[in-house]
């Protein structure tokens, strides 16, 4: 293939040369916004006088020519090109001849190159908030279909006190919520036109910015052209979301792991998204669960990755940015698979009430009520802490649990305790308590779901 810089050169290009700097398979998935960005540039060009009516039509049709190709597979992907804005050229210049070259006027791969990666990462967006507003639905949904269960709410992974199963779920949807805010606040920053801003130092030709941002559909134009080339802060605030979005699904992927396991037997999880083991029999395995877990890791890594290759860059453009592509599109890509195989997986949960309910009471979950009653009879927290924890050691010594105990027994340690005190080792009682805003209580959960249900319309 000839180089767009043979003219300076003596010698061709080593083939092994053109293999490792080649991104042409990694970023032939730009085409279309490469070719939508072109047609653009073209209308632009047009406006400004450099191209004729007649000559600017034939590189539009040309253009659409070329997309169709692409699209049915038919065009060969020699590395030898190196990237995807130089295939678009060549082939274009293949079809409408050195016409073709009148394109690239003004224009440099390199606000060609983040124009791209903008256009592409724009529509990503956008279809992921879309699929992040599904599994906050399929959450809702579920915590209204289970509203008034109660479930063991953890600290240490120790059971801690009575919860409604509801809102547990509910805060998930409150981090998927700040997941989607940061994923929109992050969009801003992707919608800017930098195309113009050519090699480094701005396009000489009298290329109106505004219409390119108009017909390419973008807010604003950038407002730098050295800072406009060199800027991937859009890719990494992307990948950060991504990855702070990972990180809760991964904790939700653990935490569902933990309850639907034998020893805790609080959820089961849908067959379709387990695994069976080759050899033992009896196992259903939460693969799916683990390797969103595990996924987890790559996103992170991914984000790592083009913060280090950032790092140290001068000013302006340097081919190290062709290192965003892969870690950006294979995050992206993993983060939507995970989305995908996580809304039916929700969807499909099933729950053991009976167990769910008596491990949401027992385990002395409802001790820290022992002591608030005893406040509410008159008594410093501190003292009425104390007398509480007395009365869990001298159960554990028995085996006994906390509602198991006469009237006799818990009066020995404290003349405060009457028979009301049944009502308040009640989960129930515990429950209606806490209509803090924010809090557990049925009251506060409805609305909370109420809120998202409105939010999400559901
Ligand atoms: N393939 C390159 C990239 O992904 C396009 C820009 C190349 N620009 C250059 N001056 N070599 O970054």
């Amino acid at each position: 293939m000839e180089k767009p810089w043979g003219g300076r050169f003596r010698e061709r290009t080593e083939r092994v040369v053109e293999e490792f700097t080649a991104s042409l398979p990694f970023d032939i998935r730009l085409w279309k916004e490469d070719i939508e960005g072109s047609k653009a540039y073209c209308r632009a060009l047009m406006r400004a006088g450099i191209l004729s009516e007649e000559e600017g039509q034939k590189i539009l049709e040309g253009l659409d020519e070329i997309a169709g190709e692409l699209e049915r597979g038919e065009v060969e992907l020699d590395p030898s090109w190196e990237d995807v804005h130089m295939l678009v050229e060549g082939l274009l210049r293949r079809k409408v001849g050195e016409l073709g070259g009148k394109l690239h006027t003004g224009r440099s791969r390199n606000d060609q190159v983040v124009l791209d990666l903008r256009l592409w990462l724009l529509r990503t967006i956008g279809e992921q908030r879309e699929l992040l507003a599904e599994l906050r639905r399929a959450l809702v949904r579920k915590a209204e279909q289970w509203f008034g269960i109660l479930a063991p709410g953890y600290t240490h992974l120790r059971r801690a006190q009575p919860v409604l199963l509801s809102h547990y779920l509910m805060a998930y949807n409150e981090m998927f919520k700040r997941d989607s805010e940061r994923l929109s606040e992050c969009r801003k920053r992707v919608d800017i036109m930098p195309l113009g801003s050519s090699a480094l130092s701005g396009n000489p030709y009298p290329i109106d910015r505004e219409f390119l941002a108009e017909l390419l559909g973008f807010s604003r134009i950038s407002e730098n052209s050295i800072d406009a080339v060199s800027d991937r802060d859009f890719a990494l605030e992307y990948l950060s979301a991504i990855s702070i979005c990972m990180i809760h699904l991964s904790r939700m992927a653990e935490d569902l792991i933990l309850w639907s396991s034998d020893e805790f037997g609080l959820v089961e999880l849908p067959e379709g998204f387990c695994t069976g083991s080759s050899i033992m029999p009896q196992k259903k395995n939460p693969d799916v669960l683990e390797l969103v877990r595990g996924k987890a890791g790559r996103v992170i890594g991914a984000f790592v990755s083009l913060a280090t290759t950032l790092k140290g860059l001068p000013l302006a453009y340097n081919r190290d940015l062709q290192e965003d592509k892969e870690p950006l599109f294979g995050a992206s890509d993993t983060f939507q698979g995970v989305l995908r195989v996580m809304v039916p997986l929700l969807e499909g949960l099933g729950i053991r009430k009976e167990r769910l309910e008596q491990m949401a009471s027992g385990g002395f979950a409802m001790a820290t009520e022992l002591a608030d009653y005893l406040v509410h009879k008159g008594l410093p927290f501190r003292e009425a802490h104390r007398i509480a924890g007395q009365i869990v050691r001298h159960c554990e010594e028995k085996g006994k649990d906390l509602r198991e105990l006469s009237l006799e027994e818990l009066r020995g340690f404290s003349e405060l305790l009457d028979g009301d005190v049944l009502l308040w080792l009640d989960p129930h009682h515990a429950l209606r308590r806490r209509g803090v805003p924010g809090g557990t209580s049925p009251e506060r959960v409805k609305e909370a779901i109420e809120r998202a249900k409105e939010e999400l319309g559901l």
